[in-house]
This record gives structure tokens, sequence and C-alpha cells, in this order.
């Protein structure tokens, strides 16, 4: 599936989430509070737009993905990020050798998100840090009410437009429909075996931080 949306992935983000991705990001780096040399894993990076602003800070960031045509779109794209094909469920890293592991919108597409989670902490020194970004759950009822017509209606009609796989964008809207509240994730994450779980809300919670330590 992400293949066929990998040509028109980065421009169909902006379109549809309109430009809040950007402020996302922005929240990821100073969540992850990277220092110049750590080395830094962002898994599941796509074309590696998750990637970039993390690298901008002097961090050594790998990223990684299992999707060869995200791979591929990344890697004509921004030729200064290493790209590391890698599913997230057997990651082809030692134990221990990130200082911070860091996922944008990959856990939820995880065949199982808690084995991710572990997989993570597999590979994360002691003492490092855990920073999910995903799409949530609205806090504000009627927002929630809101958002979630813009998701199953809107969205797929805007997907048509601007995608190169819309069909891709109508399982985007059922999967976030279908992702744990924000507690039920911190949970995840301390079943994973992270401490220091805490998770912190963006746009009214339809994204959200979480946060550990290994
Ligand atoms: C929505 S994209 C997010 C890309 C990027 N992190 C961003 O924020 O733009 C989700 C990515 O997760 C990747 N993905 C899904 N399951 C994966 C797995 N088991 N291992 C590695 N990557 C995976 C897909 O290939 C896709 O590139």
């Amino acid at each position: 599936m992400f293949d066929a949306v990998a040509r028109r992935y980065d421009l169909t983000n902006d379109v549809l989430s309109l430009g809040q991705d950007r402020l996302w990001r922005r929240a990821v780096v100073d969540a992850v509070a990277p220092m110049a040399g750590e080395q830094i894993l962002d898994l599941a990076a796509g074309t590696g737009e998750s990637s970039l602003p993390l690298a901008h800070t002097g961090a050594r960031v790998v990223a990684c993905d299992f999707s060869l045509g995200m791979l591929a779109v990344g890697a004509a794209r921004r030729p200064e990020l290493p790209f590391v094909a890698g599913d997230a469920l057997a990651l082809p890293f030692d134990d221990d050798c990130f200082d911070a592991v860091t996922i944008s919108f990959g856990l939820r597409n995880t065949h199982d998100p808690a084995a991710a989670l572990a997989e993570m902490r597999r590979v994360t020194r002691p003492g490092g840090r855990l920073v999910v970004c995903e799409f949530a759950h609205a806090t504000f009822t009627p927002f929630r009410v809101l958002y979630e017509r813009y998701l199953v209606r809107a969205l797929p009609l805007i997907a048509d437009r601007v995608s190169s796989a819309p069909a891709a964008y109508r399982y985007l809207a059922e999967s976030i429909q279908a992702w744990p509240f924000q507690d039920e994730l911190a949970a995840m994450l301390q079943e994973a075996g992270w401490s220091q779980v805490r998770w912190r809300n963006l746009s009214g919670g339809i994204v959200a931080l979480h946060y550990g330590v290994c």
C-alpha cells in the first residue's frame, strides 16, 4: 500500500492535514530533544519527511522503513539521509545502539504495535528515549464528532484529487478510528517495558506524542 502512495505522499500529507503536519513535526523534534552527535532512529520513516527535521539538529539520524517504494522516493528526494530497509518487528540493528527512537504515523500501520514497541526498546540504550507521534482522539467531544465526519466524508474526497492511491486514505480514516485512545496507548508502552511514560496532545488531540524512557 505504501509503495503506491509514495510518489505524492509528502504533498498529500500537507493538504490533508491543512498544514498542521509541520507543527507536529516541530513538536516531535522538541520532544526527542536530539543532541549533536546522538544516534537517532526514525522508524517507519517513509520518504524521510519525519527524519529531516531531526537531522537538521546535528544528530545522526537513520531513516528506516520496510516499503522499498517509500525508500526510493526518499533517497532520490533527500540524498543526505541514510535510508535503511527494515521491518519494525525485526529491526536490522544491534541491541542498545540508539540514543533515541522515534516513529511518526507508523506505529498504527504495523501489524503488531506491541511487538514493535518492544523491538524499539531492544535497540534503544538504557536511559534512551522513545517518542511516538500518532493520530489519536480529540479530547473535546463536539470537535471529535466534527473531525470524525471530516475523516469519513471529506478526507477520501480530497485524497481522490491529490493522492496517487486514494484507497489508502480510506484505510487511513478507518485505522485512526480503530486506534487506541491516548491512555490505552500509554498502557501499551508500559507493557512493552518503557518507563516514565506520558503523553501530550497536539491540535486538540487529533495527534498525540507519547514519550517513554528505556
Ligand atoms: C504514514 S507513513 C509515515 C512516514 C513518515 N514517518 C512520516 O511521518 O511522514 C507510515 C510508514 O510506515 C511504514 N511501515 C508500516 N509498517 C512498517 C513496518 N512493519 N516496518 C517498517 N515500516 C513500516 C510504511 O511503509 C510507511 O512508510
